[in-house]
């Protein structure tokens, strides 16, 4: 079914936080990981609108219900930003202003040029473009909304869920524009095809790993995508983006996942196998991971083996 962008601007909102507990957090409070995942999650959901420089000069500007849309998506990512920085903050870290101009400061050196590549490809590419990037935001939201649910999984904490449950809805809006423009604009085009799959092939990463630090970009990898839940939640959105025409096939985040966080993926892959073979893969995993931990472990190939079916 076609978005509906009338009705996405009429429905659009400042994430609603109405009855949200922030202050329970302090006599409740998330684990370590987890508030290392929402600290990466803050950053990049308020880097948004950086990202929306580097769509703007491209072809997509040309599209009045692109622009529309984006317009209220990076209002929409703001609060989101605004959001995680409370549940943050009621753990004494910080978020907000100063942790939003440290990171652009970090990333400026490395984004500097962002703007002319962008606008360099999309003037070689054409209207091919346009679709390269709503298939890159498409596979970024339902990376970001799949994060969002083994967040809120792992860290079985009401009041979190009950915020990210309400994110996850927005993010689900934000999912339904980039797959049904994606979907359109690769639709019977073998040249958008192409492109789309080299560009997500060659230069794809998670959600934030352009702008993060890598142990950062490591560890919410390893916390939301190991083990067999996690290796569910990154096959899923494989599978979604295995149904935009011309994608079939490509295994994108399982074979990123591998490249950044070899030796989990190289646990999940084993676990798979054997509950494969066995139908008893869960009780085999512990087994996986402690052969893997032995000194002397030799692990090969990440890539080749994130791609195993
Ligand atoms: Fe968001
Ligand atoms: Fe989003």
């Amino acid at each position: 079914m076609a978005f509906d962008i009338s009705d996405y601007t009429r429905h659009t909102a400042p994430l609603d936080t109405t009855g949200i507990d922030f202050e329970a957090f302090r006599d409740r409070p998330l684990d370590p990981d987890t508030l290392r995942v929402l600290e990466y999650m803050h950053d990049v959901e308020h880097h948004t609108i950086c990202y929306l420089r580097d769509l703007l000069v491209t072809e997509a500007h040309v599209d009045p219900t692109i622009t529309t849309f984006l317009t209220f998506w990076a209002h929409e990512e703001h609060w989101h930003g605004v959001a995680l920085g409370r549940v943050l903050a009621a753990h004494g870290r910080e978020a907000g202003d100063e942790r939003i101009a440290r990171l652009r400061r970090t990333v400026r050196p490395k984004e500097r040029w962002a703007p002319l590549t962008h606008a360099f490809a999309s003037a070689v590419a054409g209207r091919a473009f346009i679709a390269v990037h709503m298939t890159w935001g498409a596979v970024n939201e339902w990376s970001t909304q799949a994060g969002y649910a083994r967040v809120l999984q792992r860290a079985e904490h009401p009041v979190l869920t009950e915020l990210l449950r309400r994110i996850m809805r927005q993010e689900g809006r934000h999912i339904d524009f980039y797959a049904s423009e994606a979907r359109r604009r690769l639709d019977g085009d073998r040249r958008a095809q192409r492109l789309t799959r080299w560009a997500l092939q060659h230069l794809w990463r998670p959600v934030g790993a352009s702008v993060m630090p890598e142990a950062e970009v490591r560890h919410v990898v390893r916390h939301l995508f190991s083990g067999a839940d996690g290796a569910a939640a990154a096959d899923r959105i494989d599978r979604h983006v295995d149904r935009l025409p011309g994608l079939a096939g490509l295994g994108l985040v399982r074979g990123a996942i591998a490249a950044i966080d070899p030796q989990s993926s190289l646990v999940d892959c084993m676990a798979r196998t054997m509950r494969r073979s066995t139908g008893r893969g869960a009780a085999r995993t512990d087994a996986a991971s402690t052969l893997l931990s032995a000194p002397g472990t030799a692990i090969t190939s990440p890539r080749s083996i994130a791609r195993t079916p």
